[in-house]
């Protein structure tokens, strides 16, 4: 099929280069011509496992890309739009979704044959139906339903493993108008098999599944940041040992099978969760709650826990300083999680606030996203280390925020070189024994 991809940033890109590997004919457009030109080389803006791989082999042949909205809408079947939605303090902002809505609109103006218009962007229920659709005939002068399509479908791909993801989905939510949409939407997805659940629903239950999803796992996280919180107020409780009693429990792991599932990673404590997704989204759900009249205590909640854990790990540290200024502090990891550049909501941040609002001396390292951590916090008073041995030198204390594979031995060699260095693990991920001044959330 031929299929347009509106957006070509983390979602957009991966979608784009996924869809081409399974046979598709792909353009992906974006207003950012250095992005475009960048694509068109096969280079990837962003740091993702397997990604430039794909690239390499489908551009030129089954991916392309383009700044020229109008002409890859004119040239294809189906349209994603997979633009960012940003939470704006107030609401979600869907500038950048409407802006792109308007353009596909202008071009299916020109078109005769039925194309399809689908929301790939996490938006709050009701935007296709109540925003997009309106949007799209008022551009186009064409009617949903008759002349083209509308469709949501959410994406669920985990940055760090997005490309393995979107080839290996665990579900596909085909949301549509009607079944004449949502049948071409399926088409997209033929080629990744019937074994893969599919589920089709209108676009606002699609809209909400993604919500949904979303701030159950924030709300996991936030609960074991609560439990942890009040198992150090109280004094020895491990959280680490809590949460494992509770993941043996039936109810999160099979007998008949050997390991944990994935959902227990989100029972865990740790100096709280960042990322362009689950900050943003529960935000904008709580927000869009507000203005359904109806109240969202506990998501309110999962949000104010999650603020409150960077300021939590800082004050591991004044366990051994009665004030933190002139401490020498390396924090380690500025991506919001492994395996990935993206710095977004990254608690590595607000830790880094709160050390130099404390007086600390503060350097800092991250394997892949440095650049991206001094475009996003640009404090003169951060020294960016450019290895791992430089942060680790000549400091007071160390603290780890997101645990990259290069961080591994950190404690063994705090352990040989500088025994006195206080090590505070932020995500609970090292053996306690390991060091001897450790310290982590929820001991
Ligand atoms: N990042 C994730 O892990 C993830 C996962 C699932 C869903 N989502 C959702 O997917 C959407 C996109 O997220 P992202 O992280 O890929 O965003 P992003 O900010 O990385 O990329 C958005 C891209 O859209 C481009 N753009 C904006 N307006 C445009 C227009 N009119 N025409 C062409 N290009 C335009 C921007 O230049 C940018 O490159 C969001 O709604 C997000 O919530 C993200």
């Amino acid at each position: 099929m031929k299929i347009s991809i509106i957006g070509t940033g983390y979602v957009g890109l991966v979608t784009g280069a996924c869809l081409a590997e399974k046979g598709h004919q792909v353009t992906c457009v974006d207003i950012n011509p250095e992005r475009v030109a960048a694509l068109n080389r096969a280079e990837s803006p962003i740091f993702e496992a397997g990604l430039e791989e794909l690239l390499r082999k489908h551009v030129g042949k089954g991916l392309s890309a383009t700044t020229d909205l109008n002409a890859a809408v004119l040239g294809t079947e189906l349209t994603l739009i997979a633009v960012g939605t940003p939470f704006n303090g107030k609401e979600i902002d869907l500038t950048f979704v409407l802006g792109a809505t308007k353009q596909i609109g202008a071009a299916l103006k020109q078109k005769n044959a039925y194309h399809v218009v689908v929301v790939k962007s996490t938006v709050v229920p009701g935007t296709t139906d109540q925003h997009v659709l309106p949007a799209l005939e008022a551009s186009s002068g064409k009617k949903a339903g008759k002349d083209f399509g509308v469709g949501m479908n959410p994406e669920f791909l985990s940055e760090g493993e997005a490309v393995n993801d979107f080839l290996f989905p665990d579900r596909i939510v085909l949301g549509g108008i009607d079944a004449r949409a949502t049948d071409v939407l399926e088409e997209v997805y033929k080629p990744f098999g019937p074994e893969v659940p599919r589920l089709r629903t209108n676009t606002r239950t699609a809209e909400m599944i993604k919500y949904a999803s979303n701030s159950l796992l924030a709300t996991l996280i936030s609960f074991s940041n609560e439990l942890a919180n009040l198992g150090s107020a109280l004094g020895g409780i491990d959280t680490v040992e809590v949460m494992r009693g509770v993941h043996l429990s039936m109810y999160f792991r099979s007998r008949n099978k050997e390991g944990l599932p994935p959902i227990t990673s989100f029972l865990k404590a740790g100096c709280g969760f960042g990322g362009s997704c689950l900050p943003k989204d529960v935000s904008a759900l709580i927000a869009h709650g507000h203005k359904a009249a109806t109240s969202m205590r506990m998501l309110e909640s999962v949000i104010r826990i999650n603020e409150e854990q960077p300021k939590r790990t800082v004050a591991l540290l004044r366990k051994h300083w009665s004030s933190l200024k002139g401490v020498r502090v390396a924090v380690l990891g500025l991506s919001f999680k492994p395996e990935t550049s993206d710095v977004r909501e990254s608690p590595a941040f607000p830790i880094m606030r709160e050390l130099l609002d404390s007086g600390a001396a503060v350097k800092a390292y991250d394997p892949v996203a440095k650049h991206e951590a001094q475009r996003a916090f640009p404090d003169a008073k951060v020294n960016y280390c450019d290895s791992l041995d430089a942060a680790l030198t000549d400091v007071d204390a160390v603290v780890v925020v997101t645990p990259w594979k290069e961080f591994k031995d950190v404690p063994a060699r705090l352990a040989s070189s500088q025994p006195k260095t206080v090590f505070v693990d932020g995500r609970r991920a090292y053996d306690k024994q390991a060091v001897a001044n450790y310290e982590g959330i929820g001991l």
